[in-house]
């Protein structure tokens, strides 16, 4: 039977595109009604990303609700700010009125004022830290969809407690400490997330239905044996559904575009796997003095180069550089494109691409390695230091130093090098980057892990 069932998530890109995917895809056999900030499910319209709204929207099984929450926004934290921590109460007052007018189907007729039509049970973004509280209480059957790696959230927030030791958020050195070699937490936590989200998280944890993980099982076996070893845990699935949460139509919008049609055509005349393609995505940026030392690599570099880069930092590029990214696309013979947005997917897909300059954010680590592209992992944020680890222990990649310690600047030199390693024959980095493209592939396959998974989800929709 089919289930009305709200896809609650979270008003930031990286966590709201699997969530919209993964609505999308449960929407064949269910009724879905995706849930955000109100701004944000209007920037998904204005991206295309969702159909405009038709006067006979009760025909789709798919439908969006904006919280008014009075949040202007998008919520893609560079840094915390003041304005990010006043936005953030304000997403949490919203959602936190959505969850208790929300109706349940089991709960027969009620008078509270929903917006929308009695749910059967939710699946939400973990980043809804306190509001989690508001779901357990009101005894509301949920999932939660966690948008990183298995590691992030899930083994994080069950590693610290009540008694682990915090420090204010601008006195902390990382968003999140990485465990230590015992898998424990040594050090002090940003007392703002603690209290916020992962205190609540770890407490609901245990109630919910199921942990939807934006990843593969082959990638996060032990992990998950770890999560199942914690208080309350033992009978909670942890499902790693990537495939399910990508957008998988071959022709996208964005590969049509005239950027898009000249980068191939660019692509199309270097060799196979000799160009370099440097991006930070749409969050992490280099401070000025970095970014300079990355931008004389790129001039020393001997190879063709693909640079995504926000125009607002052209600024701090030698005049050379600047001349370049003043032509764009149109000069098809430079060996250096500078460009302020690229289709990453196609870029990355494309067989001339042989190394992935990256941040390394979660949603960037796997694009790359769905199609076999080694990286140079650089890290800005020492959170996404445990997606850098992970492609550089599998052999995938080389990290760059610094993340996680007071940062240093990498010297011009030391990125030609580094840069250089990766393409090193007999380095074997792009064999690995093959061979976890294979398994990505091969989870997505009938019987393949995400496959299971993903029944195992639905199924236990009937339950
Ligand atoms: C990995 O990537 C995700 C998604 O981009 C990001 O939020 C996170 O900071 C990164 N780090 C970890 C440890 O997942
Ligand atoms: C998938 O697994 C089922 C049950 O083990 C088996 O019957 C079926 O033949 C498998 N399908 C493929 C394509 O391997």
């Amino acid at each position: 039977m089919a289930k009305h069932i709200v896809c609650l998530g979270f008003p930031a890109f990286g966590h709201l595109l699997p969530l919209l995917q993964l609505a999308k895809n449960l929407a064949k056999h269910h009724k879905i009604t995706l849930v955000t900030s109100a701004h944000a499910v209007e920037d998904l319209r204005q991206r295309g990303l969702i159909e405009p709204s038709t006067s006979d929207s009760s025909s789709t099984s798919l439908k969006y609700f904006g919280i008014e929450d009075g949040v202007r926004e998008g919520f893609d934290i560079t840094h915390q700010s003041e304005e990010t921590g006043k936005n953030f109460a304000l997403i949490m007052i919203g959602v936190g009125n959505f969850i208790r007018t929300l109706n349940l189907r089991t709960d027969g007729p009620t008078d509270t004022a929903s917006p929308i039509p009695p749910v059967d049970f939710l699946i939400t973004d973990i980043s809804i830290g306190p509001c989690l509280t508001t779901i357990v209480t009101r005894k509301i059957p949920f999932y939660l969809l966690n948008c990183g790696r298995a590691y992030h959230t899930a083994l994080m927030v069950l590693l610290v407690d009540e008694n682990s030791p915090t420090v204010p958020y601008d006195k902390a050195p990382a968003f999140l400490e990485m465990p230590g070699e015992d898998g424990k937490l040594h050090g002090p936590q940003p007392d703002g997330q603690f209290q916020g989200f992962f205190i609540p998280a770890k407490r609901a944890l245990p109630f919910s239905r199921g942990v939807i993980v934006n990843s593969i099982r082959e990638f996060e076996g032990e992990t998950i044996a770890r999560i199942s070893e914690q208080p309350g845990m033992r009978e909670i699935p942890v499902l790693c559904t990537y495939p399910q949460l990508q957008d998988q139509t071959a022709e996208r919008k964005e590969d049509d575009t005239e950027v898009a049609q000249k980068l191939k055509s660019w692509l199309g005349k270097k060799e196979a796997g000799s160009v370099v393609y440097i991006a930070f995505g749409t969050l992490a940026s280099l401070k000025p003095d970095q970014l300079k030392e990355l931008a004389a690599a790129v001039e020393r570099l001997e190879r063709p180069v693909i640079w995504s880069l926000k125009s607002a930092q052209y600024v701090h590029l030698s005049d050379q550089l600047q001349e370049i990214a003043r032509k764009g696309l149109d000069d098809p013979n430079s060996r250096v494109l500078i460009v302020p947005w690229a289709p990453q997917r196609m870029v990355l897909a494309h067989s001339s691409v042989g190394v992935f300059v990256s941040h390394c954010g979660w949603s960037s680590t796997m694009e790359g390695l769905s199609v076999g592209v080694p990286f140079v992992a650089w890290p800005q944020r020492s959170d996404q230091l445990m997606n850098a680890t992970f492609v550089v222990a599998k052999g995938a990649g080389v990290l760059v130093r610094g993340a996680n310690e007071a940062r240093e600047v990498v010297s011009a030199n030391e990125l030609v090098r580094i840069v250089d390693g990766v393409f090193a024959e007999g380095a074997g980095y792009a064999g690995q980057a093959r061979v976890l493209r294979d398994i990505i592939a091969s989870s997505s396959q009938t019987n393949g892990s995400a496959e299971l998974d993903y029944a195992r989800l639905t199924q236990s929709f009937l339950n």
